[in-house]
């Protein structure tokens, strides 16, 4: 399973990479607006640190200007993935880019039928959103069910599901036992994944016991 980290942040990037947790990097405009940082030089430095995808938001509203955006970002590094909001403007611009050799993820996927076109489109990747759709009282994991089942039935192999919009560590397992190609987690879920209270108390035990030992 790919584990991509969900931040503009270097020093969060880094400490993803030192646990093996960094098997690509996605951003999008909030996310380097709340960094405070530059865009291109944020999508530089965390490209030149990690070697898988790192995706890159356009936000131009036309076809002619993603596609622009997106020549321009792909010549940045040689793992920047174009990221564009999946509508008719950005599917035009994600079958442009791809027949050009340029990785495309569409992102805010809300619907099976959008990543049903996202996939014809010859997208590299879609994004679909866990957490928004159950912050309006819906079910974000059962999205990803019926997205994996519709990619499944007729082998759509070419375009990667990467949940995005994570809110638990519940949503990273979901996403394991469903079987999506990957997550992208921002960085505090990372933490309280690796975390349980019983690893904590056992820990605690051993090295109680361990001090009796030596004294
Ligand atoms: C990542 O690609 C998405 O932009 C991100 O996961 C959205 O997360 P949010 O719904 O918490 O803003």
């Amino acid at each position: 399973m790919q584990i991509f980290v969900d931040t503009a942040e270097i020093e969060e990037v880094k400490k993803a990479k030192l646990i093996g947790l960094a098997d690509g990097v996605t951003t999008n405009p909030t996310l380097i607006q709340k960094s405070g940082r530059d865009f291109k030089k944020t999508i530089l430095e965390i490209s030149n640190l990690i070697e898988g995808p790192v995706f890159a938001e356009t936000v131009s509203e036309d076809a002619e200007g993603i596609v622009k955006e997106g020549r321009d970002m792909s010549k940045w590094a040689a793992n920047v993935v174009v990221k564009i909001p999946i509508n008719r403007p950005g599917l035009e611009a994600v079958k442009i880019l791809e027949t050009e050799g340029i990785r495309t993820a569409l992102t805010l996927v809300f619907s099976a039928g959008q990543a049903l076109l996202a996939a014809k489109a010859g997208a590299s990747y879609i994004c679909p959103f866990v957490g928004r759709l159950d912050d309006v009282g819906l079910s974000g994991m059962e999205l990803i069910r019926e997205i994996m089942d519709v990619y499944n039935n007729y082998s759509y192999l070419e375009t990667g599901v990467i949940v995005a919009s994570l809110r638990t560590p519940n949503h990273i397992i979901e996403s394991a036992l469903i079987g999506a190609d990957g997550v992208t987690v921002p960085y505090k879920l990372i933490e309280q994944l690796g975390q349980h209270p019983m690893t904590d108390m056992g820990i605690k035990k051993f090295l109680d016991d361990w001090k009796k030992v030596r004294s």
